[in-house]
């Protein structure tokens, strides 16, 4: 097939840029809020172990096929799907991947919004000072009288999406690129000084090494282990399509497995630095590790309210979240937009905001699980927003997943892989195994573990 050499949605200026997007949208709530609170949960050490193998055997792979795939179609991950089931000759129904992609997209920006809006709304927490000295009950109890406030947190959500649907309307150059290019820098400065701070202040920095690399195997079992391959689809945002979304504006002439390998030590750098500020905190005030997704908004909050110079770190620490909520965001409604672009004639600003604009509806939710409807639950006691973090992240990602990788392993035309394939030549026989064979396996096992 002769490849379109730019995408009509537009082009990152530099493969750094894409290295940028693409990490950008990679770390988020799912490295300072998610694999923090997960790892305390589920055995320190021994869930890390298991997260990084994912990462490795199974994250990787899938992410230099997502690219792949995205740069061999050059439009939303639909309609690139679409095309290159027809280059390859096999069914057009492998566009089911971007379906399916989409529908994940949409159940994550729901809740995502509401916990980057209370990043948000921290901010200002922290700035005020009104942590400042705190016992954990005040803290606690700060923290529920907020969510337990409808208006509070519906217009936090708000905001975030607003926030969110006008950077997307910019479009590729001037809106995601734009963002990324300095939130990126900032976010990675801000965590180096923050990771400085809790180790130097604190003085249990070696605590906190010893929390994220000692496993306690007694606090792991099969539900940690899809718990760990979960997150390693969540971190690197594949299984949806936003990757390959982003790789359709990769320029062409530049590794694949080199990018990708760089964007996975990136985003889990940044997922072990965010313990290495958290847990000695944490240690160091005597708190609890395994305190769950409260962890960052109960616990550090305490923990900085104790410590010199806490207003400040702690006021930073909620900027970094949120800057890395919202390079991510974008990414998450960046498949479903172009898509709407391609197939109306609704430009850039109107599919945006009909996009954006469905999450948002989707995600008033999980909003509401807080508060209002925090008695809709399921028989096995999940609210609204518990439903759709765990459906999405632990069988829709995984399950897109093993399809991407089915498709680019076993289904793409010989000649497309070749030709994106033109710079890892050493490396592809690798990564075909890796993704041939070993992935899906390994996805699947994890899947049988679980049920069983
Ligand atoms: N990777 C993001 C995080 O770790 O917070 C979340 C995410 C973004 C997941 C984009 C999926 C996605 F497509």
């Amino acid at each position: 097939m002769v490849q379109q050499s730019e995408s009509k949605h537009g082009m990152w200026s530099s493969r750094l840029m894409f290295i940028f997007a693409a990490a950008g949208s990679a770390v988020g709530l799912g490295n300072i809020w998610r694999f923090p609170y997960l790892a305390g949960e589920n055995g320190g050490g021994a869930f890390v172990l298991a997260y990084l193998a994912c990462i490795a055997l199974i994250g990787l792979p899938i992410l230099i096929s997502e690219i792949l795939l995205g740069r061999a179609g050059r439009q939303s991950p639909i309609n690139a799907m679409v095309q290159l089931a027809d280059v390859s000759k096999v069914s057009r129904n492998w566009q089911v991947i971007g379906w399916m992609g989409a529908l994940a997209g949409f159940m994550i920006l729901s809740f995502y919004a509401v916990i980057a809006g209370w990043a948000m709304a921290y901010v200002l927490e922290m700035m005020s000072g009104r942590f400042v000295g705190v016992d954990p009950a005040q803290a606690a109890a700060s923290f529920e009288t907020f969510i337990s406030d409808p208006a509070q947190v519906v217009a936090w959500q708000t905001g975030f999406m607003i926030l969110t649907i006008a950077i997307a309307a910019r479009g590729v150059g001037r809106g995601l690129e734009v963002t990324v290019r300095y939130l990126m820098p900032a976010l990675f400065f801000l965590l180096v000084a923050l990771v400085i701070y809790s180790g130097v202040t604190s003085g249990r920095f070696v605590d906190g090494l010893a929390f994220l690399f000692q496993p306690d195997f007694e606090r792991f079992d099969s539900s940690s282990l899809i718990t760990a391959m979960g997150q390693a689809f969540f971190t690197l945002s594949l299984g949806m399509g936003a990757i390959m979304a982003y790789g359709a504006y990769m320029p062409k002439g530049s590794s694949i497995v080199g990018t990708a390998a760089t964007i996975a030590v990136l985003d889990t750098s940044v997922a072990l630095m965010s313990g290495l500020v958290i847990f000695p905190l944490v240690f160091a005030n005597g708190l609890e590790s395994s305190a769950g997704p409260g962890l960052m908004f109960i616990t550090l909050p305490i923990a900085f309210g104790q410590m010199t110079g806490g207003q400040v770190f702690g006021t930073a620490f909620f900027v970094l979240v949120s800057f890395a909520a919202i390079t991510s965001s974008i990414s998450l409604l960046e498949p479903a937009v172009a898509w709407v672009v391609e197939k109306t004639s609704l430009g850039r600003v109107k599919a945006a905001s009909l996009v954006g604009g469905v999450a948002w509806l989707l995600g008033l939710g999980s909003a509401l699980s807080f508060n209002l409807g925090a008695d809709w639950t399921l028989p096995n006691g999940f609210n609204f927003f518990d439903t759709m973090d765990y459906v999405s992240n632990n069988i829709l990602l995984p399950l897109g997943g093993i399809l991407i990788a089915v498709f680019a392993g076993w289904r793409l035309s010989g000649e497309t892989l070749q030709e994106q394939m033109q710079e890892d030549q050493g490396a592809l026989i690798l990564w075909r195994f890796l993704t041939r064979y070993l992935a899906p396996v390994g996805v699947l096992i994890v899947f049988i573990v679980t049920i069983f």
